[in-house]
């Protein structure tokens, strides 16, 4: 049959396992159209240096735009022999053109082609996910807004501290996902650089103009050294190690929220979209939407950690080894969107039990503002903070709250307290006097969220 593109040299046939062994068609072919894009500015850069005439390049663009067409509505034939995007869009380019079409890879690499074709694909991609992080912010911002009447207990490990509202618990998780927004963003200008001219290696023999191809492409900036252009994944592994940061951020939110959705807490409920039952026990509703985002995290930093080591130890430019760098990606590129969404989901359609989170708020929760009473009158923290103390013991050896203890009883701990001591139990005042920026008082919750909101509006 025919040859294959770099067939030239060799006399012998490929083991028909090595070539399933070597092909990446099955899984880069979602790179069909960044392929296309690139081939046809590259095109175009021929013929500005005369390597093209105008006529041949007409045919050469109006033949890959129709290669691009076949892709797009399902008509590309693949063939046994075709063995990546590249060589089967060249192979068919020059069926629907003639050998003209073998024109095209004058001074180029699939080299330096994949390099380009992975860095517009994952430009493209970026820009959807980026959305994706703002919509799952936008509803968290919404909703904090609305929720910011209850109060629940905050906690450090997992053991009730202070009380905040709820809106302050998710919109600390939605300031993680804007940094994480933050930080794709920055990511950008180093995906943008141009790799397309650097050839296999060693540069483009045909003085190809790259300021062109950047600008044709919509690159930012060009890979100034053609060795670094074939050779560097730092984009894809920065990608992948960002993903695997911005997926931790979704399974600790999933993790506080599958706590809080335990009928122990019953501060939330999942809704039944984002649900499921046991096939065994009838009563189960489970949340494993939220488990599989908790989960999920472990996978795409399994990616990124897979590849890093197959990146690791590599000699300059390209080797073969580089390959294995599309299907971790475009698992983590599928894996992220499709978290986005389903975060965006549980918390647009979660139920709230604010009676619940109320229950859960104990006079314990207080004590730390029975000390800063005490500060109030003078008294130094260390001091206060060990009155307070002894003045849980005493509850708790009463077995009742702290708010029961009489004003006799205050004073019998510190001549400093007064009759106002019990002004101390009131949950919506604690918060509020928490008036200091970063804390969960009404007017800091209006601040964070105009914050977010002026970050999406970017
Ligand atoms: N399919 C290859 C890859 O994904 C394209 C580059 C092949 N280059 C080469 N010299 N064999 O990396």
């Amino acid at each position: 049959t025919k040859q294959k593109l770099w067939g030239g040299r060799f006399t012998g046939k490929t083991d028909p396992l090595m070539h399933a062994f070597n092909q990446s068609l099955s899984y880069d072919q979602r790179m069909h159209a960044a392929d296309v894009r690139g081939s046809i500015s590259y095109a175009k850069a021929l013929a500005r240096v005369g390597i093209l005439t105008g006529d041949e390049e007409t045919r050469i663009v109006q033949g890959l735009e129709l290669v691009g067409e076949e892709w797009k509505s399902g008509q590309f034939q693949v063939q046994p022999d075709d063995e990546d995007i590249h060589t089967a869009n060249e192979r068919r380019l020059s069926e629907l053109i003639g050998p003209l079409g073998g024109k095209l890879h004058t001074g180029r690499s699939r080299n330096d082609q994949v390099a380009t074709d992975m860095r517009l694909w994952l430009l493209d991609e970026v820009e959807e996910i980026e959305e994706g992080l703002r919509a799952l912010i936008r509803v968290m911002v919404e909703r904090a807004d609305r929720e910011r009447d209850y109060l629940m207990p905050g906690y450090t490990h997992l053991q009730r501290g202070q009380p905040i509202r709820w809106s302050h618990l998710l919109l600390s998780h939605a300031f993680s996902f804007r940094a994480d927004l933050e930080r794709l963003e920055q990511l950008i200008p180093r995906i943008s650089v141009l790799p397309l001219g650097s050839g296999a290696l060693a540069g483009n023999p045909f003085a190809v103009d790259r300021e062109f191809l950047a600008r044709d492409l919509g690159f930012t900036s060009i890979a100034e050294n053609s060795l670094y252009g074939v050779g560097d994944r730092d984009f894809i592994i920065e990608f992948m190690m960002w993903a695997s940061l911005a997926t931790t951020h979704l399974s600790r939110m999933s993790e506080d929220l599958i706590i809080y959705s335990t009928a122990e807490f019953g501060f939330v409920t999942l809704s039944d979209a984002y649900s499921t039952g046991s096939s065994m026990m009838p009563q189960k509703k489970n949340p494993d939407s939220l488990e599989l985002l908790r989960g999920k995290s472990g996978r795409v930093f399994g990616n990124a950690a897979g590849f890093l080591m197959s990146y690791k130890g590599l000699p300059s430019t390209y080797n073969k080894d580089l390959q294995e760098d599309k299907e971790p990606l475009f698992d983590t590129v599928d894996t992220v969107s499709a978290c986005f969404r389903i975060a965006e989901g549980v918390i647009a359609t979660l139920s709230i039990h604010p009676d619940k989170m109320r229950q859960a708020l104990t006079m314990d929760v207080l004590a730390t503002d029975l000390a800063d009473y005490l500060v109030r009158k003078g008294v130094p923290f260390r001091e206060t903070h060990h009155i307070s103390g002894r003045a849980v013991a005493l509850a708790e050896s009463r077995n009742s709250q702290l708010n029961d203890l009489s004003v006799a009883d205050y004073k019998q701990l510190c001549d400093k307290f007064d009759d106002d001591v019990h002004d101390v139990f009131d949950f919506e005042a604690s918060v509020e006097r928490r008036q200091a920026i970063g804390g969960p008082s009404r007017v800091m919750i209006d601040r964070q969220v105009s914050v977010l909101r002026a970050a999406l509006e970017k």
